[in-house]
């Protein structure tokens, strides 16, 4: 009884002392509970809400507690650019989670060196120029996706669309990565599509906090591995990753997909490979190209091919990272379209108009004059971040800039993105969708270190214009096909879910689709 009351005095001690960090250092905080820390309040709140109760109420810079680890929130424009950019060599790393060994090599979770090796090698797989290559698979799968719409479209019966974009995301990653061309909505029995089914996906905000509890315990993170995507799955896309290769090595078939890109990827310098990433793509704006000029972010020394268990890795990666953040993307702007009939009017205008100059036909150049199809696009994830935080851990001590702060080695940083894109300070009205806040004219106003749906710094999404090109044409057949209308099941305002601790998605969206008669696409 004693030994109990001991230990449990000791534990309480401890647990107050690690809980004081943020109040020792005179930085207003979320308050926490011994032993969870400010976790608990997600029990009664979404995290989107408590991300943005917090910034509106403690302010841009605050403190919560993951567990007993600190966590610091650092939501102004200048310090972002401070700790994303200027001072990436001491930020270079997200916070550290247990895993399975073969995740441990993608680009999303390893650190340092590995994943400037990693990272040097996979980027020049995503330039413009590459992605120009891909555009026939994702008219392919816009088409698959049309053809599946049409039939709800033809019952006149309401239509739910996300686990379509879903089906459509995971079609385009499958053909594009490895040239697997499948129909997964209407082919629910092959394996690869229910592998992917059960396995990926949002982790459960309860999963995701027991793992940032027991990581912050030491002593006790040993006992609790756990990992974004189960072994057996893994083992499957490793031997379905394998088999294609020996396929090819057999039939000496090459195909234009990004596992061709890196197979054929031979020892050389990289550094060459990064300029064409950051200097051929003027097209799209990179917002840390000039920024990261002489800090030799990627070192030019010679590379080796990745590995089997590397390119498993990659590929796994990509199936995980595109699915539900595209798929959001899509889901949201299709709500956007339904509820507000002009814009979407507007939109249809300008495809129909830009599609009648190539005769119907959809190409690369069709596709980069329809700006105001991208503004739509920049204003849906700028009030739905489909990523709506992102972190990074202090690998150095570090003075955050004239706050008086002093971050310790190994403090998790957070970028509160839906915060900052909510912020009547930088987008007055916030909550009213209005794709002209990304005319040329209106961007050129604000500070670019307040709209950061894809992240920032060199460890941007590397997927970027993948999944922007990819939803772009997907929302061009749509547009060009259908009047997406609401109807009595459609959720004003569109619902969100509430489970999720770094991504923000809706629950579902359903509308009814009418076709279009004068179709502009050939
Ligand atoms: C609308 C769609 C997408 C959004 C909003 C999105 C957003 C993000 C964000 C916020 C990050 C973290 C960046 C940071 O920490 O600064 C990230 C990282 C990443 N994303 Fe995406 N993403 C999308 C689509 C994709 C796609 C299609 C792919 C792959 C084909 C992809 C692959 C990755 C990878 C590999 C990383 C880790 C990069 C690194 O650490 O070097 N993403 N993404």
């Amino acid at each position: 009884m004693l030994l109990i009351g001991i230990l449990t005095s000791l534990f309480w001690w401890y647990s107050n002392k690690k809980l004081s960090y943020w109040k020792d250092r005179n930085v207003p905080y979320a308050k926490p509970l011994p032993f969870f820390g400010s976790l608990i309040d997600l029990a009664t709140t979404p995290m989107h809400v408590l991300e943005l109760n917090r910034y509106f109420s403690l302010g841009p810079i605050h403190g919560f507690f993951e567990g007993l680890r600190p966590v610091l929130v650092v939501g102004d424009p200048k310090l972002i650019r401070d700790i994303f950019i200027t001072d990436f060599q001491i930020f270079p790393n997200r916070r550290v989670f247990q895993g399975c060994p073969i995740l441990s090599r993608s680009l999303l979770i390893s650190e340092g060196d590995y994943w400037r090796r990693i990272r040097s090698i996979v980027s020049p797989t995503f330039t413009t120029k590459k992605l120009k290559r891909i555009l026939g698979i994702f008219e392919d799968c816009s088409k698959t996706l049309v053809q599946n719409f049409k039939i709800s479209a033809q019952k006149e019966k309401p239509l739910s669309v996300k686990r379509i974009f879903n089906a459509f995301v995971l079609d385009v990653t499958a053909s594009s990565a490895f040239s697997t061309k499948i129909d997964s909505l209407n082919d629910s029995k092959s394996e690869f599509v229910q592998q992917v089914n059960k396995n990926f996906g949002i982790i459960h905000k309860s999963k995701l906090c027991l793992m940032l509890l027991f990581t912050s315990w030491h002593h006790l993170k040993n006992i609790f591995k756990s990992s974004a995507v189960n072994g057996s799955a893994l083992q499957f896309f490793s031997d379905f990753i394998k088999e294609v290769i020996s396929e090819r090595k057999r039939t000496k078939q090459t195909r234009d997909d990004f596992l061709q890109l890196l197979l054929d990827i031979e020892k050389k310098s990289t550094i060459d490979n990064e300029k064409e990433y950051v200097e051929n793509d003027d097209d799209i704006d990179t917002n840390y190209g000039e920024n990261i000029s002489g800090q030799n972010i990627f070192p030019g020394e010679s590379q080796k091919n990745l590995t089997h268990e590397e390119l498993v890795s990659q590929c796994v990666t990509f199936l995980v990272a595109a699915n539900d953040t595209t798929a959001s993307l899509l889901t949201t702007t299709t709500h956007i379209l339904a509820t507000n009939e002009s814009i979407q009017e507007k939109a249809y205008q300008e495809v129909a108009k830009h599609l009648q100059e190539t005769n119907g036909k959809l190409t690369y150049e069709a596709l980069q004059k329809m700006k105001y199809l991208d503004n739509i696009m920049s204003e849906t994830l700028r009030l739905y971040p489909p990523v709506m935080r992102v972190c990074r851990r202090a690998e150095k001590e570090y003075n955050l800039g004239e706050t008086g702060i002093n971050i310790q080695k190994g403090v998790v940083i957070l970028l509160p993105i839906l915060a900052l894109h909510r912020d009547p300070k930088y987008y007055p009205d916030p909550e009213k969708f209005d794709p002209d806040r990304f005319s040329d004219e209106e961007v050129a106003k604000r500070d670019p270190n307040t709209y950061l749906p894809f992240g920032h710094g060199p460890r941007t999404c590397i997927g970027m214009r993948f999944a922007q090109l990819s939803a772009k044409v997907c929302l061009v057949y749509i547009i060009s096909s259908f009047v997406i209308k609401s109807c009595s099941q459609t959720k004003i305002p569109m619902e969100l879910l509430k489970d999720s601790y770094f991504t923000l998605q809706a629950k579902d969206v359903t509308v009814k689709l009418e076709i279009r008669k004068d179709c502009p696409l050939v």
